[in-house]
Parts: C-alpha cells; structure tokens; sequence
C-alpha cells in the first residue's frame, strides 16, 4: 500500500532558499586553490608525532585576510589541537572575535578522506555559520556548506 503525502507539499518559498542562495556565493577556482596551497604549506610545521598524520588548514575571513594553521598533538593524547583550530584560534588572537570565516580548506600528508572533526566543525560554525569547507572526500576533493558538516549546531544567541 502506497501512501501519498503530496498534501505536506506547500509551494511556499522554502525557509532554506535565502541559505542556498548565500551558499552559491562561492570562490573562485584561483582563490580556493590559493587557499588550499596555503594549507599544504603550513602542513610541515604540524606537531604530529604520534599519529604520524599531519594536517594543514588555511581559513579565508570575509576581510579577505588568511590564517593558517596545523595539528598540535600531545604526549597525553586528548590535548591535541586540530590544524583547523589552530587556525582559527590564531584568527582570533590577531584581530578579536569579530571575525567571520568565508571558507576553510584541510589537507593531510597521507592524500586520504579528511574532514574536519566533529570538535572543529562546531568552532568553524561559532565564526562561520556561512562558511564553506574544502576538504578530502572519500572520492576526492570535496566542498560543504558548514552546515551540511554540522547540521543544528549549537549557538548561545
Ligand atoms: N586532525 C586535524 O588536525 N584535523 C582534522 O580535520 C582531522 C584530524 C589531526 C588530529 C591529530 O593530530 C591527527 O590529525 C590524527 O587524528
């Protein structure tokens, strides 16, 4: 038996249309290239000799300026600071909490899937609720809308 819901349907423009109209507000290929080259740069400086993983992230504010960032691990394993964070961190620390984050990229040495943990996709949406994500996929070079990453992320206002 088949039920039909077509009664649900509203022809009222979605709640969603404004967002994805925002989400089309996409880089360019030159400029989300720059920014994944600069995440392959700052990949060498990770602190990652436990996982042995090193991992590079540039994150794009909407002033147009870029900080990078890599994986700061830890003897006691938990302490571990994600390339993403590190980026993000630093961001706030040059210019205060003001800032909104355009896009980020992740690379990782090893050439394999790599998104950003669940810890750093809720920091990326504290900054970037907007932001897109450039990443590894399982099938290649990837690109999300943080909130595809992180659907209902968590906010205080
Ligand atoms: N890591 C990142 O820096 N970013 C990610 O998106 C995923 C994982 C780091 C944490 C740890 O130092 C290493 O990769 C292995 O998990």
């Amino acid at each position: 038996m088949t039920h039909d819901f077509a009664f649900l349907r509203s022809n009222a423009p979605k709640a969603e249309d404004s967002l994805s109209k925002k989400r089309k507000a996409k880089l360019s290929a030159a400029a989300r290239k720059e920014l994944e080259l600069a995440a392959e740069r700052v990949m060498k400086n990770a602190h990652a000799p436990y996982s042995n993983f090193h991992v590079g992230s540039a994150v794009l504010l909407t002033n147009g300026k870029v900080f990078t960032g890599c994986n700061v691990e830890n003897a006691s394993y938990g302490m571990t600071n994600c390339a993403e964070r590190t980026a993000i961190f630093s961001a706030v620390a040059q210019l205060g909490p003001d800032i909104e984050i355009q896009a980020v990229a992740v690379t990782n040495d090893h050439g394999v899937a790599c998104s950003p943990c669940g810890a750093c996709r809720q920091v990326i949406y504290e900054f970037g609720p907007n932001a897109t994500i450039y990443f590894q996929g399982a099938k290649g070079p990837k690109q999300a809308h943080i909130t595809e990453l992180l659907p209902e992320g968590f906010r205080l206002k």
